[in-house]
């Protein structure tokens, strides 16, 4: 595969852009553990830019095509990556190429899963950002078109590669803090009082291909807050931060508690404390309740964190026999109960200070006290992507798992959007109680773009 790189080249893991174009679904075969893995990467902002330091690490791993509807970071990124790369604003073009084994895509949320099934279609093994699509029904037409092109998948889940979840996930599976009653996170930032502001809409600037940057989505007037990074904040190109962070927070509790999906959802929130342009709440409560039981919530309010109170990446686990937080990923604490051992006493109705029954109890600890410090670094993930490409096995987030966390994310949003409890189905993919609401797990792409 590929063409013979030179010693610098090598040492920046970069290849010179093979020459003749191949036909669609002509992607070269990474044979063996010491073939290199040709990239491709589609989307080159803040994401685009942390992956390529996430991949260049890896020898194994060479850069040889680029792709952004904004000139400017297609410039910035092959100066970064150096060498003599095929470069391109149309994603199709980079797909049409050799030289390119696999793709990276961190476009925003709206391209993820019309760019992911062509990537499928065209022979490439995929690594796309979370949230893995815009709406339930895309996901489900990603694993589609991953199952029958038979491609190596990853969402960039990067927890999904860290010690710290994975022991998490190995405690509770373990019964370290009894049955999992509860979960919570939160997005805690404090955007107060103007937000992201409120610009006028304006031309697009200089290098920007905006037609080409809402591609599905409805043809609008450029807004410097639509675009670059603040997309998040407009549900046309992403579910706002429910999805942006909730998708990396319900992947790390659905693992933990070894659940794949809610049977209902009840979103409650507002916009109105922040005064600017955004289209998604600014304050935020969801409550998922799972088949065993299990509630998990997520809170995004404007508040800053204060001592001793949950913090933007805070994840609790609460158990019958303990609990479980982690710490911005890095670190986690476990916290045992006492278990009662001896049976409650019949309750005696000439007691009047009553249930004193918890203080007589006989208990024991529930588990050892325990903290775990990790790291969660995109490097990992990336390594775990391409290794995977070698063996052809499934990465620690295929797009099956990363649709499912994803979706519980989505459905949040949809309960938002009805005011209303919403039961769900997860091997169905519909909503039980509200017709309205399926309607809204697919849209209609804006012409000519379509997803197959
Ligand atoms: N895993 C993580 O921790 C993490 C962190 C940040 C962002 N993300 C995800 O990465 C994605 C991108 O977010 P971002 O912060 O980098 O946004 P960004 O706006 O900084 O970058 C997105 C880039 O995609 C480009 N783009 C848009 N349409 C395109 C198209 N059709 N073809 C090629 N390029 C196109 C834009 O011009 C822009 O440069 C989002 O889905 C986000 O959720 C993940």
């Amino acid at each position: 595969m590929g063409c013979r790189l030179t010693r610098r080249q090598f040492s920046v893991g970069v290849v010179a852009a093979g020459a003749g174009l191949a036909g669609r679904g002509a992607a070269a075969k990474v044979q063996g553990a010491n073939e290199r893995v040709g990239l491709g990467v589609i989307g080159l902002g803040n994401r685009g830019d942390q992956l390529i330091d996430a991949f260049r690490p890896h020898k194994d791993a060479w850069i040889t095509a680029l792709c952004d509807v904004y000139a400017p970071y297609v410039e910035f990124a092959k100066e970064k990556v150096g060498g003599d790369l095929f470069t391109t604003k149309d994603y199709r073009a980079l797909l049409d190429r050799k030289d390119v084994d696999a793709v990276v895509i961190a476009t925003p949320d709206h391209w993820h899963a019309k760019q992911f099934v062509d990537a499928c279609a065209a022979g490439k093994d995929v690594y796309v950002e979370k949230p893995l699509s815009l709406v339930v029904n895309e996901g489900r037409k990603m694993i589609e078109a991953a199952r029958v092109s038979k491609r190596v998948t990853q969402m960039g889940v990067q927890r999904r590669s860290s010690k710290v979840c994975a022991k998490i996930a190995e405690l509770i599976q373990g019964g370290a803090i009894g049955k999992v009653t509860a979960c919570r996170c939160f997005h805690l930032t404090n955007e107060w009082p103007h937000g992201i502001g409120n610009p006028a809409d304006c031309d697009p600037p200089a290098g920007l291909d905006w037609d080409l940057w809402l591609g599905p989505a409805r043809k609008v007037a450029y807004n410097p807050n639509r675009c670059f990074y603040r997309f998040r904040w407009f549900r046309e190109y992403s579910g706002g931060q429910l999805t942006n962070f909730g998708t990396h927070w319900l992947d790390v509790i659905q693992r933990a508690i070894g659940q794949d999906g809610p049977a209902g959802v009840f979103a409650v929130g507002s916009k109105g404390t922040i005064k600017d342009n955004r289209e998604i709440p600014d304050t935020m409560e969801v409550v998922w309740n799972y088949p065993d039981g299990t509630l998990v919530s997520f809170s995004q309010y404007n508040a800053n964190a204060s001592e001793g109170a949950p913090r933007s990446a805070h994840i609790e686990f609460r158990g019958t026999e303990g609990t479980i937080l982690l710490d911005g990923s890095e670190s986690l604490q476990l916290i045992p109960e006492a278990v009662r051992t001896d049976e409650i006493p019949a309750l005696n109705p000439r007691n009047r200070q009553g249930n004193s029954r918890q203080a007589r109890a006989t208990t024991r600890p529930a588990d050892k006290a325990l903290t775990f410090k990790g790291r969660t670094d995109t490097a990992d993930h990336a390594r775990n992507f391409l290794d995977c490409i070698k063996t052809r096995k499934p990465c620690v987030c295929p797009v099956e798992v990363g649709h499912r966390s994803t979706a519980t994310t989505l459905l949040a949003n949809l309960a938002y959007d009805r005011g209303r409890y919403l039961t769900w189905d997860k091997e169905k993919e519909q909503f039980t109680n509200d017709p309205e609401a399926n309607k809204l797990l697919s849209y209609e792409y804006r012409a000519p773009w379509r997803l197959e």
